[in-house]
């Protein structure tokens, strides 16, 4: 999987990139986050990628040029001669339809994840009517731009991707053990439950005594499988 990232700060996703779960599976090539300066696509010789408004009006626009070449290049570049690329071209804004567990899911199963990120309030509206195949939120509050989103999304995507981190097998499990039949459905909006470790009691001062559930201690597995279950939580179906 590719997720290309077009930006006017590359700059703010190299520690992310370097990240040591990211960094390792990256080098394992399960994925490759490619980020991408826009102004590369600019052709004049200042680089520009914003213009007034028109109409008027405070602050500065996208142009729509840079990202059209951006995200045409981008996507022939990922184009398999054998197979079809099953790619994405998503614009954030807090507009957008708001991104949950089960979108993550959803994401985790193509080849190409584009990401645009605009500066809010900037940007030519004929990018998001005509370019983004999907416009994503992250939640109800404005931004300044849509980098923080793309790390959320490469974040929630990736660890989904098998290889990534050994979990949702596990989760997959749990839930199988829960209704006695295969519920592969309900794993896409499934959070594991809370987890305890050593002390069994902890006393943060004298007489107060803060007990890890007595069922996770109790080394009798059909129980601790319950207790697993009963405080599991469904975000989304
Ligand atoms: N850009 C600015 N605010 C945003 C938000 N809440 N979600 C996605 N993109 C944004």
């Amino acid at each position: 999987m590719i997720f290309d990232v077009i930006t006017i700060f590359p700059e703010l996703f190299e520690p992310f990139c370097n990240e040591s779960l990211i960094k390792r599976a990256k080098k394992k090539g399960i994925f490759d986050i490619r980020v991408h300066n826009l102004r590369d696509w600019a052709d004049d010789k200042h680089k520009t990628v914003d213009e007034k408004p028109f109409g008027g009006g405070l602050g500065m626009v996208m142009k729509i040029e840079p990202i059209y070449k951006a995200v045409q290049e981008l996507k022939s570049e990922a184009r398999s001669p054998k197979s079809e690329t099953n790619s994405k071209i998503i614009l954030f804004t807090p507009r957008g339809k708001k991104f949950t567990q089960k979108k993550a899911y959803e994401f985790s199963k193509l080849d190409q994840i584009i990401m645009i990120c605009g500066r809010y309030e900037g940007i030519d509206e004929r990018v998001a009517r005509y370019i983004a195949d999907e416009k994503i939120s992250i939640g109800d509050y404005v931004l300044m731009g849509g980098e923080l989103p793309a790390m959320i999304i490469i974040e929630t995507v990736t660890r989904l991707i098998p290889g990534v981190i050994g979990k949702p097998e596990f989760l997959a499990q749990h839930l199988i053990s829960k209704k006695g039949e295969a519920c592969p459905e309900l794993v896409e909006g499934f959070l594991e439950h809370p987890q305890y470790t050593r002390p069994e009691v902890f006393e943060p001062a004298p007489g107060i005594q803060w007990k890890a559930p007595k069922a996770l201690l109790s080394g009798d597995h059909k129980k601790i499988g319950e207790w697993h279950n009963k405080h599991g939580k469904i975000i989304s179906k």
